[in-house]
């Protein structure tokens, strides 16, 4: 894989339970600077048990930055659900976008998939495709 290909790479996983608000906060801070420098851009959705983020860079960034995802303790169980190059970014403009999926209505749809998805260990070709729709659709 060229190291200067674009890469995009959606996961799932589970937040520790002791991540308060401002560690929210403090996270996004975090990886906003660290994305500008980087230029990684995506989204970051987060439930009451889950993350599911996409992240979108070149191959070198993606996959460095996947690494550090790994051995995070913020959240635990981190499962790749798809990997692929991409010819263009869906989120150029969001160095990291967060956006918050409750169960107020406008994003309780959004948070039943991702609490789905969350439960799941083993992610199909199936699996991945929906859930690059549901980015999409956002
Ligand atoms: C759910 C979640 C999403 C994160 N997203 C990003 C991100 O988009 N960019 C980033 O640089 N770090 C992100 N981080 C933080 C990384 O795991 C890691 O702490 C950080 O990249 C380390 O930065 P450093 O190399 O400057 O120490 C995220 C962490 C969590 C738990």
């Amino acid at each position: 894989m060229d190291p200067a290909e674009l890469l995009e790479i959606i996961y799932v996983s589970d937040i520790n339970p002791d991540l308060t608000v401002q560690d929210l906060n403090t996270l996004h801070q975090q990886a906003h600077l660290n994305n500008l420098k980087n230029d990684v851009t995506g989204l970051l959705l987060v439930t009451d048990k889950h993350f599911m983020q996409l992240i979108e860079g070149t191959t070198l960034a993606i996959q460095s930055l996947f690494k550090k995802l790994g051995t995070d303790e913020r959240h635990s169980n981190v499962r790749l659900i798809s990997e692929r190059p991409v010819a263009n970014r869906q989120f150029p403009d969001w160095h990291m976008g967060l956006r918050h999926c409750l169960d107020r209505a406008e994003t309780a749809d959004i948070a039943a998939v991702i609490n789905a998805y969350g439960t799941q260990q083993h992610f199909s070709a199936q699996h991945a495709t929906a859930v690059g729709m549901l980015f999409r659709a956002i």
